[in-house]
């Protein structure tokens, strides 16, 4: 599998939630930034049920007719190179995930009609927030999937770097005050492994940050070591 540029791919809010490890009940009255959120539906679904969430995205930068067909247009895209993949496990249900992508964005379009100022566009490694802004930073499909292939990601030539890794990483971990989620931590191969860079951010967290890996529940078709990695100060 391999994306010559990051998708605009996102994921209904429950899958979000699992894939990070999430229990809401356990974050209740958190301030929480999705970076990126992509055409996801985990702002919608966290604002639903009380939470203070901002999301950002370089493409929100668009108006919402060309961001739909964006999104269209990579989910497309993404389930093609998906079909018959050997990354992804013989009898992993493509038609779904796809009904899934396209109910998440329907979700997405939808909150963010209703909350335009919650949806920022920035771009990693440099965001428009105060120090310590948010309780709980979660990010998802950026760092390590957009790797170069030979770095366990899924760019064929040029993908973020570890020194990119790194920049993004005290970005995320400066507007946090208490934790950030990354997720996925592995490669993206059928026999998942933990992803290198994952292993050097964590083994050079600035001080009084900790972390550690831990197995999600979500299932993306890949077997091995999928695992999100949790950071807290
Ligand atoms: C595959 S989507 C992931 C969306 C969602 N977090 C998920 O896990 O489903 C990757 C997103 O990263 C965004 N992106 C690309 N470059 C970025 C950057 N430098 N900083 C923040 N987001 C970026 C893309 O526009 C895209 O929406």
């Amino acid at each position: 599998m391999e994306f010559a540029q990051v998708v605009f791919y996102g994921r209904l809010g429950k899958q979000a939630l699992s894939m990070f490890n999430l229990d809401p009940q356990q974050w209740r009255g958190a301030r929480v930034l999705d970076c990126p959120g992509g055409p996801g539906s985990l702002s919608a679904v966290l604002r639903a049920d009380g939470f203070d969430v901002t999301a950002v995205d370089p493409l929100y930068a668009l108006a919402e007719d060309s961001l739909k067909q964006r999104a269209l247009a990579d989910l497309d895209r993404a389930m093609g190179q998906l079909a018959g993949d050997p990354a992804i496990r013989p009898g992993f249900d493509l038609a779904a995930c796809r009904q899934e992508h396209l109910a998440a964005l329907d979700v997405f379009l939808a909150d963010r009609r209703a909350n335009p100022d919650r949806y920022i566009a920035a771009s990693l490694p440099a965001l428009p927030f105060a120090d310590q802004q948010f309780d709980l930073v979660l990010s998802g499909h950026l760092l390590f999937s957009y790797a170069s292939m030979a770095d366990g990601g899924l760019m064929p030539a040029e993908g973020l770097d570890l020194a990119w890794h790194h920049r993004a990483l005290a970005e995320l971990l400066r507007v946090s005050r208490r934790a950030v989620r990354l997720y996925p931590a592995h490669t993206i191969e059928r026999q998942a492994r933990r992803h290198p860079f994952a292993e050097s951010l964590l083994a050079e967290l600035p001080p009084r940050w900790s972390g550690r890996f831990a197995s999600t529940p979500y299932d993306q078709g890949h077997d091995g070591q999928t695992e999100v990695l949790e950071l807290h100060r």
